[in-house]
């Protein structure tokens, strides 16, 4: 099948009372309509075009390189939004489906299943409906006494046994392109919100005799369309739902998941145990037998399999096999931790290279560093990374040993298997298996305290 698809996308969401374009209020750390274009374009649309207009140069810039964009300046209602595609669409020859930027819930499958109820009704439309037991607020779905639909009505136009109607408009429909364009020469503004509607193009296609079909989802939820902070709540809480079942169903333990969030897109192995005020977000990824949590945020973050982080915040880095890390550590962009690494509280790692068993207990800043395997750096060891101008890295070797408290000077190295003393300020490089001690000597004075000093305390 020929399909382009069409996402409105140009309202400002009056209801969302935000500066910031509705379209892009983020439900599991996307877009609402970057996780509407993105399910589209799963059904292999030829043609993606998004109508923009309030904060439209944000959404482009989003979405940019992803879609064509068309501009409707003035929003003047749906059915004048799809009219602004036409210069582009109008000779489009296939399957227009038309969605909201605004309803992110709606599953790859339900669109396929219109796209199929179309293809096999032959008919002008298809529209995807649902049952709402609470409808208010959503065009109703009227049917003639054959159980065919004959118009869509909205919540602000309905009478009262129009509105008593429990099936509704999700505002994804599948048009035959050609028959679609002349129909909108004939919307009118006459109705509740002055404005042009695309759902009239139901009732024009009926009187001109032409078929409008209707294919109803299982699942109401994946319809929510969000046109409040409210909706936008609902809307999260079901798809962290959603994904906490499929994880559950594929093996991972959940201790509380009304206190887990997981994105759509991360990915967890199974026997991996996530402990409350878990979140993993973007594009995470969680190897086998791993434990996450409590209070734990990952964000793109690459875990190995049965590595352990509790109390931890990293993101854009990476954690490989039995890793133990926390509590209270800060992961940084580009921290590479390999397998066996420990850790252990307030601790941070930014930029640098950990080697396969090596050990930061506690209490250090490590950046912009490539330390070796089997290395100890004792606890208060801080990598000084940065002369005020430029960072500069610190090479730690294979098995060296760094003294409690000590500042490493960047540029600078630590030979394999060598020795700092603690409490050192290291500025020149230290060889392997050297021992070296920067820090002022001890001095001894001998009855330093008179007995009369003594007897004041
Ligand atoms: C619309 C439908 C309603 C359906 C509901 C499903 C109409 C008239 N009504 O109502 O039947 O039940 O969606 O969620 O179509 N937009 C534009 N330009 C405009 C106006 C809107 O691009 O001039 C975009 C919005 O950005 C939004 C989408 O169209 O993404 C829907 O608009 P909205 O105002 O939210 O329509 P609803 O009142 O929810
Ligand atoms: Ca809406």
């Amino acid at each position: 099948m020929n399909i382009a698809s069409l996402i409105l996308a140009a309202g400002k969401g009056t209801r969302m009372k935000s500066k910031l374009p509705k379209v892009l209020h983020k439900v599991g750390g996307k877009a609402m309509v970057e996780r509407v274009l993105e399910t589209v374009q799963s059904l292999g649309t030829v043609r993606d075009v998004a109508i923009v207009g309030f904060g439209g140069d944000e959404v482009e810039a989003y979405l940019e390189g992803r879609a064509e964009f068309v501009r409707q300046e003035e929003q003047k209602g749906t059915g004048h939004a799809v009219k602004m595609a036409q210069p582009v669409l109008g000779r489009f020859d296939g399957t227009i489906l038309l969605v909201c930027g605004d309803t992110p819930l709606v599953t790859k499958e339900s669109l396929e299943a219109l796209l199929q109820e179309h293809a096999q009704s032959g008919a002008a439309a298809t529209i995807l409906t649902a049952y709402m037991p609470d409808p208010t607020g959503y065009g109703r779905i009227i049917r003639n006494s054959d159980g065919h639909v004959v118009r869509i009505v909205e919540q602000k136009d309905g009478n009262p046994e129009e509105l008593s109607v429990c099936e509704v408009n999700t505002g994804m429909y599948a048009f035959d392109s050609q028959k679609l364009w002349p129909c909108l020469d004939e919307l009118s503004d006459d109705n509740a919100q002055g404005e042009l509607y695309i759902t009239d193009v139901v009732s024009i296609l009926v009187n001109g005799d032409e078929k409008v079909s209707a294919y109803m989802t299982e699942d109401f939820e994946e319809s929510l369309g969000v046109n409040s902070r409210l909706q936008l709540a609902e809307a999260e809480a079901i798809l962290r739902r959603r994904k906490n079942v499929e994880l559950m169903n594929a093996g991972v333990t959940i201790i509380d998941p009304n206190t887990t969030y997981v994105a759509p897109e991360v990915q967890v192995g199974t026997d991996v145990i996530l402990y409350p005020g878990t979140i993993l977000e973007g594009n995470t990824v969680i190897g086998e037998g791993s434990e996450i949590g409590p209070h734990t945020r990952l964000t793109n973050v690459i875990v190995g399999n049965h590595s352990m982080l509790h109390f931890t915040y990293a993101h854009d880095c990476e954690v490989k096999d039995h890793v133990d890390v926390g509590p209270y550590v800060h992961l940084r962009p580009n921290a590479v931790i390999h397998d066996h690494v420990h850790i252990g509280n307030f601790v941070e790692v930014k930029n640098s290279q950990v080697g396969a068993g090596t050990k930061f207990p506690h209490l250090s800043y490590i950046g912009d560093s490539d330390v070796g395997a089997g290395v100890n750096i004792g606890c208060g060891t801080i990598t000084v990374n940065y002369d005020g101008k430029l960072k500069h890295r610190t090479t730690i070797g294979d098995g060296a040993f760094v003294g409690c408290n000590s500042n490493l000077v960047a540029p600078v190295t630590i030979g394999k298997e060598a020795y700092v003393g603690a409490g050192s300020t290291i500025t020149k490089d230290v060889p392997e298996r050297a021992l070296a001690v920067g820090r002022s000597k001890q001095i001894i004075k001998e009855n330093w305290v008179s007995d009369d000093t003594f007897k004041k305390k």
